[in-house]
């Protein structure tokens, strides 16, 4: 069984993937952090974020064991991810790694913007998640504020925006939902009442 979950930022969308992957005892993927790493070397090595030969480079030789979390996390680590993602030559770099583990025996879950579409046409569930900007702005504040960044809210919902835009509008792969893909809408659900509504969606559809 593959399970595809793409969705916006901050939509709620790791969560439910990390709980749904235990609940049906798949391998899990967070395919975000792919990105995030490829950015986060880039900015150690002092690469530009828009060299995309040497982008391709730094995302071919990535080893996620010289990363840790909090600093994959950060709100320039998301924003640089964003730009590096749009290359072509990055994203074809990541692709294999995503679609063997996609393609391993027993099946898989992953998370990222293009899982349904690109990585996984071919999943057997997929799953889109969203919520109203304001929304997620205000969950995405609050981790934010946990990991010590000093950031206001309206800073926070303007990058969500532009974040947004740029996912959305790139020519490779942008993030879009699969027309056969299931929409969670987690604006006024709380993480438990999400995590359930997920539940019940792939269940209804195996
Ligand atoms: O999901 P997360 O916020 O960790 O992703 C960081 C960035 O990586 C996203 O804004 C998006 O630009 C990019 N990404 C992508 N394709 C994926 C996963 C993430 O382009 N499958």
């Amino acid at each position: 069984m593959i399970i595809a979950i793409d969705g916006t930022t901050a939509s709620g969308k790791g969560t439910i993937s990390k709980r749904l992957a235990a609940w049906y005892g798949l391998p899990h993927m967070d395919t975000g952090r792919l990105y995030r790493a490829t950015a986060v070397a880039a900015l150690k090595k002092g690469v530009a974020l828009d060299d995309e030969d040497r982008l391709e480079k730094v995302a071919a030789s990535l080893d996620l064991d010289d990363f840790d979390e909090a600093e994959l996390r950060t709100a320039e680590a998301g924003k640089a991810a964003s730009k590096v993602s749009a290359l072509p030559k990055v994203r074809q770099a990541l692709y294999e790694l995503q679609r063997a583990f996609a393609l391993q025996d027993g099946g898989a879950l992953l998370d990222g913007r293009d899982i349904g579409t690109v990585i996984a046409p071919d999943a057997d569930v997929k799953l889109w998640v969203d919520a109203d900007v304001e929304q997620r702005g205000y969950r995405r504040w609050r981790e934010l504020l946990g990991f010590g960044e000093d950031v206001s809210l309206e800073q926070v919902i303007q990058q969500l925006r532009e974040r947004d835009q740029r996912d959305q509008n790139r020519k490779d792969a942008p993030a879009t939902m699969a027309a056969d893909a299931v929409l969670i809408d987690t604006t006024d659900l709380t993480i438990e009442a999400a995590v359930e509504k997920a539940l019940a969606a792939v269940e209804a559809v195996l």
